[in-house]
């Protein structure tokens, strides 16, 4: 299977080729470069485009007195709820301090406590301040200013803006050696063209949009595992949907679709309480962290509240902050462009979709089962995050992960393949159904599914999936994307039939020992899919 789009009209070739210009495209390029070749960055929208620039919270790295990588890795993995791979971890915590500081040297400057240290602080599961942070709650915004200046410094990086890539070009071997992407471009290379490399990384971010309420920008539409997918490749954990508990909820409905503000766990870590529809605390008691419980309790419980007193929202109590403006000047403006002063006045929140915790499924050098292809960042499913990604986990395993990949693609690189003709079927699928689809993934395979709510939205989507289009577009190409993704989580969400992290079923609220399993599926260029799970032990 592969989207519809025109014949390419005009090449262009590097060494490796890195899709998305967040933490984890900019970082790959820039070790890519380290080893001396030749870079293509392309990126769908504007280079600073991505979720990364609206990162908040901030960076987590075992760099406090008495903190250690150990005390990082206990974090991560209770968060994961058993399904952490291991090995993954240990190289995320112990790889990890040495990544921030290479992205010290890189530029990015972090805030300081007035002793001249680097500030640490707390967000949800980590027992230990260790969340570095920049601008206050701006910490992607800074991660984003200092990798895209030193990729600008590098000349050996060609980077090519409102460049969508389609789909993956295969050699006779199967094996990956390029891309085609549409450029909105001008002179020699606009509309479709190829982009041949030895090598190709994935790091197309998350994919928010597939539901009606993300935190994730427009840009967020799961691209790269979709094309992963018709590659090929196998993807995993895709049932694990992080919801971030602390969204600003708007009291406006033309206002509640799409990307929304998020207020980081930031917040709560300098000590917002939160609070229900009768103005008691209500995670008291629920986890011995309370208000810092990892997120997916913490998303439970606000959804149940809210479900419990017919209520949208529950209310983030940040009054007490003395210093908030300085301390989140971002979340301050937005509360503010919103009417509300959370100096003086309660913040309505409710959870809103955060975060792929699954993706690609990769090696620990980010390779996927695919050759020639890797995949890196919220894209990828390193098996480091298990059933619910801890805080600040992610920009840290873009940094972690992206080096990784380089040593793994400098040390073996092969000659440049040539692409044979795909000639299996092409999908496109009609843009018009974007919302339809939002709304039915929001509705079936939210924050909590059963096998009724799953079947209804996989029915639903049947029907949404036979509306093709035979005009190419970017609309298309992402909605096709969105399409084949929710059908993915919807398969793997009701297979799941238990309780764990961030996937919550009704209909089976416990957690069971026989589901230490990651559901990894496939899709056929028959366009069928194949399922298989992987025991994982910890
Ligand atoms: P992104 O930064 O999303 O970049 C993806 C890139 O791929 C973009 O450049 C995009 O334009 C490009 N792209 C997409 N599709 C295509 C295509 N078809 N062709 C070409 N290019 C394409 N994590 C933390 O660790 N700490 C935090 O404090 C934190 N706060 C967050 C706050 C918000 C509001 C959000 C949304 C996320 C937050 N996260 C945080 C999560 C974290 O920001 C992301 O997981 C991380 O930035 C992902 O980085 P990435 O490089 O994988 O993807
Ligand atoms: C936040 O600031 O709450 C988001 C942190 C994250 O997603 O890791």
């Amino acid at each position: 299977m592969k989207l519809l789009a025109a014949n390419p009209g005009w090449t262009v070739q590097a060494d490796v080729i890195v899709i998305g210009s967040g933490v984890a495209g900019l970082t790959t390029a820039l070790n890519l470069r380290a080893a001396n070749l030749s870079v293509l960055l392309v990126t769908k929208a504007n280079i600073d485009e991505g979720s990364t620039k609206w990162a908040q919270g901030g960076i987590a790295a075992a760099l406090g007195p008495g903190d250690s990588p150990d005390q990082h890795k206990s974090d991560t993995l209770i968060a994961g709820a058993g399904l952490c791979d291991a090995e993954a971890v240990n190289v995320l915590v112990t790889q990890g301090p040495e990544a921030v500081r290479k992205l010290i040297a890189r530029g990015a400057v972090f805030d300081k406590s007035d002793s001249g240290e680097i500030d640490l602080t707390r967000e949800g599961g980590h027992h230990r301040n260790r969340i570095l942070h920049a601008g206050g709650d701006a910490t992607g915004a800074e991660v984003s200013r200092a990798l895209l200046a030193a990729v600008n410094d590098d000349h050996g990086i060609e980077v090519i803006e409102h460049a969508l890539v389609i789909d993956a070009l295969q050699d006779a071997s199967g094996r990956v050696c390029g891309v085609t992407v549409h450029v909105i471009g001008e002179g020699s290379r606009d509309g479709v063209g190829q982009a041949l490399a030895r090598a190709v990384v994935i790091a197309t971010g998350g994919l928010g949009q597939v539901y009606s309420q993300t935190t994730n920008p427009s840009v967020s539409t799961g691209d790269g595992v979709a094309m992963a997918l018709r590659a090929g490749a196998e993807v995993a954990d895709v049932e694990f949907i992080q919801f971030h508990p602390t969204v600003l909820w708007r009291d406006n409905p033309a206002g509640q679709e799409g990307q929304q503000p998020l207020i980081s766990e930031a917040v709560r870590g300098e000590g917002a309480l939160l609070l229900n529809h009768k103005g008691e605390r209500f995670m008291v008691g629920k986890h011995e962290l309370a208000e810092l419980a990892p997120r997916d309790i913490v998303a439970k419980e606000i959804f149940n509240q809210m479900k419990g007193a017919n209520v949208p929202h529950m209310w983030l109590d940040a009054t007490h902050i003395h210093d908030f403006v300085e301390r989140f000047p971002t979340i301050f403006q937005s509360c503010i462009d919103n009417g509300i002063d959370p100096r003086v006045q309660l913040i309505p929140v409710a959870p809103a979709s955060h975060y792929a915790s699954g993706g690609v499924l990769v090696d620990l050098h980010g390779r996927t089962s695919v050759p020639g292809l890797y995949a890196c960042g919220e894209t990828a499913c390193t098996g480091a995050h298990g059933a619910n990604r801890l805080a600040s986990n992610s920009l840290l395993e873009g940094l972690v992960f992206g080096a990784a990949i380089a040593e793994d693609i400098a040390r073996e690189l092969p000659a440049q393949g040539t692409p044979v003709q795909r000639s299996e079927e092409s999908l496109l699928i009609d843009p018009a159904i974007r919302l339809s689809l939002q709304l039915s993934m929001t509705e079936g395979a939210g924050v909590l599914r059963s096998e009724a709510s799953l079947k209804e939205t996989l029915a639903q989507l049947e029907q949404l999936g036979k509306r093709r289009s035979t005009q190419p577009c970017i609309e298309a190409w992402e909605v096709s994307n969105l399409y084949l993704l929710a059908v993915a989580i919807v398969r793997s969400a009701l297979l799941r039939t238990e309780s764990r992290g961030s996937h919550w079923r009704s209909d089976y609220p416990d957690t069971s020992p026989t589901w230490k399993k990651r559901i990894v599926q496939k899709f056929g260029v028959d366009a069928q899919w194949s399922t298989s799970e992987i025991e994982v032990k910890n």
